[in-house]
Parts: C-alpha cells; structure tokens; sequence
C-alpha cells in the first residue's frame, strides 16, 4: 500500500451558535493515499465544506484526530492547499497579482512571484489575460485563476471545493480534462467535493458518498477506469453501474 496522505480518525463536529447546535459530522473516518484523487459527494449541507475546513485547520473537531502525511497534526494551516467553494478572487487585483497570493504570504518577493506565476499562466489557459481584473474574465477562467493560486501554494494536498459547480456541462468537461492533466504532472493528492455524481466518477480514483446531516461516509467506490480517462467512457457499461450504485447510495430512486 502507498503512504497514507491524509486520513481522519473518528471525525464529528457540532456547530453551536444562537442557542441552536447542529451536528454536522457524525464520526467520519477517511484515509486518502498520497497521490490518490478522491471524489466526495453528498447532499447539499452534509458537511463536505465542514470536512474541508477541518482537514485544512481553519476548524477544529469535537472528537477525532486527523492525520497529515501519517502524522497527528494540530498545526494544519498552511500545510494544504485549498479552493475553497467560492473562487474569492480579488476584485481589485489583476489575474496575475491575483494568483500570486500564496507565495507572497510565503514570502516570496512580489517580483519574483510574478515570474514564476507568469510561466505557468499558458498552462491554465490565461496567458492573455494576466492584466485582466476578475470582473472581465469568464466564470471558466475565473475558476482557472483560482486554480492556478491554489496549485502555486505548491502543497502536496490539494482540496478543491466544487471548483465546476457554477460551470456549462461544456466547459465543465473542457476543465475535467485539463484538471486530470494537471494532476497527472504534478501528482497531488486531491480530494475533489462534487454534486454531479458523473463528473466523481470520471475525476476519482474512488469515490466516497455521504449521507444527510450528519455527514457520515456511507460508501465508498473503487473507479476500475484506466487512466487517462476520456470522456468516451462514461457510455461504457461499468461507468452506469457505478453511476446506478451511486445514485442508490445517495437515496436517489433511479
Ligand atoms: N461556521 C459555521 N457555523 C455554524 N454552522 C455551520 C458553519 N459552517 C457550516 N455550518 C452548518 O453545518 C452544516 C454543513 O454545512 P456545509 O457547508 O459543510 O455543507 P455542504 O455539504 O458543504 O453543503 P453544500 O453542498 O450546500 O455546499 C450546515 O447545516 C451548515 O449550516
Ligand atoms: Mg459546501
């Protein structure tokens, strides 16, 4: 077996705030091998952003322990890089002052930054647009800006947050593509949260499915396609009964 990457022990987290307490993961156990791409789907307000949030120490949990790289880890900022579910691009910085973010907070001079974020601009399809404010970009290229920030913090772990949600099935498919070519160069560890139970299944390496609030892992799904994968494959048989599998699990009635 690979070196576990990411693994959570026994993860619950109830929010209490105005009186009220909601109990938005109930004992999640996960171990995510290094190199591996994991899909998460769920229902909506399961507590996959929640999940998110923990693995990258911006919350802390109850109960459990999560684990970085096989270590019991308590100081996780910073250790992983993280789209969250809206692209927070910001407004009055261009394309490129914008993906730079994460290394100026690691402290690489700005002008240094710049170049090295400009080299990788062609890759994410945005070498025309580096002067561009946000507000004149696409909703495809903002979330390839976003991308690209989140792969310059140049962690091993990379948690995207439905980084397609807001996309046309067309550029939806166009960036699926891209994104496993992507990772095929730089072999992150992903964990890729979903609502399009085709799209967890054509990314994923396996696909793990949550129930209702209180999250907890239901199922999880090994994905049998070679890699690479081509968009061809969802017509092959396998793929509509992982889909008829998953649906099932997700209380869908097919
Ligand atoms: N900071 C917070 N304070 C209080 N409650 C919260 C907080 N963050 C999340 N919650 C609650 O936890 C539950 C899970 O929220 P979460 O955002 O993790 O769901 P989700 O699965 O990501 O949903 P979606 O698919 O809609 O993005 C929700 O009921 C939400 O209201
Ligand atoms: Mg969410």
């Amino acid at each position: 077996m690979r070196k576990l990457s990411v693994e959570l022990r026994g993860v619950s987290k109830t929010f209490r705030a105005d009186g009220r307490s909601v109990r938005s993961l109930d004992d999640i156990s996960l171990r995510i091998e290094d190199g591996e791409f994991l899909t998460l789907i769920g229902p909506s307000g399961c507590g996959k952003s929640t999940l998110f949030n923990l693995i990258v120490g911006l919350l802390e949990p109850d109960k459990g322990d999560i684990y970085l790289e096989g270590e019991i880890c308590q100081e996780r900022i910073g250790r992983v890089s993280y789209m969250p579910q809206r692209d927070l691009l910001l407004p009055w910085r261009n394309i490129l002052d914008n993906v730079i973010i994460p290394l100026e907070l690691a402290g690489v001079p700005q002008e240094e930054a710049r170049a090295r974020a400009q080299s990788m601009l062609p890759l994410f399809g945005l070498e025309d647009f580096a002067n561009s404010y946000p507000s004149a970009l696409s909703g495809g290229m903002r979330q390839r800006a976003a991308l690209q920030r989140t792969m310059l913090a140049e962690k091993k772990i990379l948690l995207l947050d439905e980084p397609f949600g807001a996309l046309d099935a067309l550029t939806r498919r166009e960036l699926q593509g891209w994104l496993l070519e992507v990772w095929r160069r730089f072999g992150q560890t992903v964990i890729f949260i979903t609502h399009d139970v085709e799209e967890a299944i054509y990314l994923g390496d396996r696909v793990a499915v949550m129930s209702p609030r209180p999250g907890r892992i239901v199922k999880i799904v090994d994905v049998p396609l070679p890699r690479p994968r081509r968009q061809a494959m969802i017509t092959e048989p396998i793929f509509s009964s992982l889909l008829a599998e998953l649906l099932e699990a997700l209380g869908v009635t097919i």
